[in-house]
This record gives C-alpha cells, sequence and structure tokens, in this order.
C-alpha cells in the first residue's frame, strides 16, 4: 500500500452509508455479494470497518468475508485511484511493447502494477489480453480503451487525466 493509501486506510470511515446498505438487505437471506458490492460502489473499496461492521449485522464471521472478498478479483480492500490504467500484458501486446508502457507509466507516475498514487488519482494495473488484440499494444482509463500506444501516446493520455479532476 502506498503512503498516501495507508493514510486514507487509517481515517475514520463514515459507517453510516454502510449503515444504510445492511439495513436495505437486513432480512434477506445470502445478501452478502450484494452488501459487499454496494459498499465498493460507495467507498471503491472495501473497508476493514465495514468488513466488521457487515459481520456483525449479517451474524457472519469477518473470516468468511474476507474468504468471499479475496475469492473474487472484483473486490479491492485498498483504496484505489480514481483513474485506473490497465496496461495490458497480453501477448500481442507484449510482443508490442507493453513493458515500454509499463515502464513509462512508472517514470510518468512514480507506480507499477496493483500500486496507487499518493494523491489517490491514479491505479495502475497490469491486466491479461483485453480482447483487443488487433490494435495492440492496448490501455484502458477506466472504461476509455486507447489502442496501437507508443510512449508518446501514452504521455498525452496519461496527461489529459492529470488535468482532470
Ligand atoms: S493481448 Fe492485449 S488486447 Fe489482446
Amino acid at each position: 500500500m502506498s503512503e498516501s493509501a495507508e493514510k486514507v486506510a487509517e481515517q475514520e470511515i463514515d459507517l453510516g452509508p454502510c449503515n444504510a446498505i445492511l439495513d436495505k438487505y437486513q432480512d434477506m437471506l445470502g445478501a452478502l455479494m450484494p452488501v459487499l458490492q454496494e459498499i465498493q460502489d460507495h467507498y471503491g473499496y472495501v473497508p476493514e470497518e465495514a468488513v466488521f461492521l457487515a459481520a456483525e449485522r449479517l451474524n457472519v464471521y469477518p473470516s468468511q468475508i474476507y474468504g468471499v472478498l479475496t475469492f473474487y478479483a472484483q473486490f479491492h480492500l485498498e483504496p484505489r485511484g480514481k483513474y485506473i490504467v490497465r496496461v495490458c500484458m497480453g501477448t500481442a501486446c507484449h510482443v508490442k511493447g507493453a513493458t515500454r508502457l509499463g515502464d513509462k507509466i512508472q517514470e510518468l507516475l512514480g507506480i507499477g502494477h496493483a500500486e496507487t498514487t499518493e494523491d489517490l488519482k491514479f491505479t495502475c494495473e497490469y491486466v491479461a489480453c483485453i480482447g483487443a488484440c488487433g490494435m495492440a499494444p492496448v490501455i484502458m482509463v477506466n472504461d476509455a480503451t486507447y489502442g496501437s500506444m507508443s510512449v508518446q501516446k501514452l504521455n498525452e493520455v496519461i496527461e489529459k487525466y492529470q488535468k482532470m479532476d
């Protein structure tokens, strides 16, 4: 975890929204998945405090919840950046220089795979083929796909997001 991610994690989490989500699912059996999904949608990740609160209110062990959270790749246990930069490291992209793109992100933002910038603006993730091999090498920023990437184009894309809030 980066230093600032730790700082955020140390901050008091407002559990009000978490309680409201749990109220909604209180009497539903098997509600754990939607509860965790909604908690993550709200906070951007699933904070430890939310895990313990959900365990208490749903009458399950925290370890059971962590079992679910670590099994499904969709869940995150740490704060993440506003912009998730995914660098495809699949074969087609790798052959066309994806590693150089990863290195450039490291140079521009100071983060590598699964790391988040201190200002919580960017998270970098190396991913397997995202199914756009014809445009290799490919990156994604949140839902936007950028193909035929070069180091120069990557510079421009990152700059664009740096200027955005
Ligand atoms: S290998 Fe990168 S999109 Fe398929």
